[in-house]
């Protein structure tokens, strides 16, 4: 029987995803694993990433680990025995990221820190890492960092997460440059606002009259983890191979207005 073509598929494929124990990255997870793909999840949070493992296809093929990715120096034997146990690395997907609402007069040099080390710091250091000789698949690949709609566009009391996928987004550009020699894209994806324990208790979610204005704010209503994921199917499979130092807008129509 004829194979059925699917350019979207990512059998054969290792997929490094960080923060795979709650919300986007849990459902890149499980999309990714129904796509074919063997999975590297990294997170701190234990209970969320067996939680994740339950839910994917093949579960005992993949591999996990619990860690704080901002002790960058324990990420590099994390990745030489996942690696060892399945696989060169063929996609990245740095989705582990925290948010917070902030005006101006309250933010702290600590708070900034805090935000620049875990939201830019560790995704710059996991790609560091997965790009070690040894490491990645020297057929090439793709690497996605996630930066937001908010990276691009104004918000209130944004100016902190905002500064830090701002950072991202640059981030992704200039790494794009660098590894096409190596045949490795790099690009970034920017969603619009879904409803994950990320921003479950901010303001413009928790607040049921902010909430209906920034519903207004999407064209298309608020969007679900689904449609990251199947954004990020695109950019880890060999459909998006001639594309990169892209950002890809996710964001039901939010950043058109
Ligand atoms: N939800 C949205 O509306 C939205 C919009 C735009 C961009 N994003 C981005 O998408 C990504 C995923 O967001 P989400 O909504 O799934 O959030 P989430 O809170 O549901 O998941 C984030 C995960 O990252 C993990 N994490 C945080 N710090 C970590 C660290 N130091 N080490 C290891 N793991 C760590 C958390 O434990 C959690 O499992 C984030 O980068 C976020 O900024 C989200």
């Amino acid at each position: 029987m004829e194979k059925q073509f699917n350019p979207f598929s990512l059998k054969n494929k290792v997929i490094v995803i960080s923060g795979a124990a709650s919300g986007i990255g849990r459902q890149c997870a499980i999309t990714c694993s129904k796509m074919g793909a063997k999975l590297i999840l990294l997170d701190l949070n234990e209970i969320g990433l067996s939680e994740t493992l339950q839910l994917l296809e093949n579960s005992d093929e993949h591999f996990s680990a619990v860690i704080n990715l901002t002790d960058y120096n324990k990420v590099g034997n994390i990745i030489s025995s996942a690696v060892e146990k399945i696989g060169r690395i063929s996609g990245l997907l740095n989705c582990a990221g925290i948010s917070t609402t902030l005006p101006l007069k309250n933010a702290k040099q600590e708070i900034l820190d805090n935000f620049f080390k875990i939201n830019v710091y560790t995704a710059y250091f996991l790609t560091q890492t997965v790009c070690k000789m040894g490491n990645f698949s020297k057929e090439g690949g793709s690497i996605v960092f996630f930066s937001s709609a908010a990276g691009q566009y104004g918000e209130s009391g944004k100016s902190i997460y905002g500064m830090t996928k701002g950072a991202l987004f640059s981030c992704a550009k200039s790494l794009a440059c660098e590894l096409s020699r190596k045949n490795i894209r790099v690009n970034s994806i920017s969603p619009g606002v879904i409803v994950t324990p990320i921003n479950q208790n901010l303001p413009h979610i928790a607040d049921p009259e902010l909430r209906k204005q920034t519903e207004a704010l999407h064209l298309l209503g608020l969007g679900n983890p689904e449609d990251i994921a199947n954004a990020c199917v695109y950019l880890l499979s060999d459909a998006s191979r001639w594309v990169t130092g892209s950002n890809l807008v996710v964001d039901g129509g939010y950043t058109t207005r």
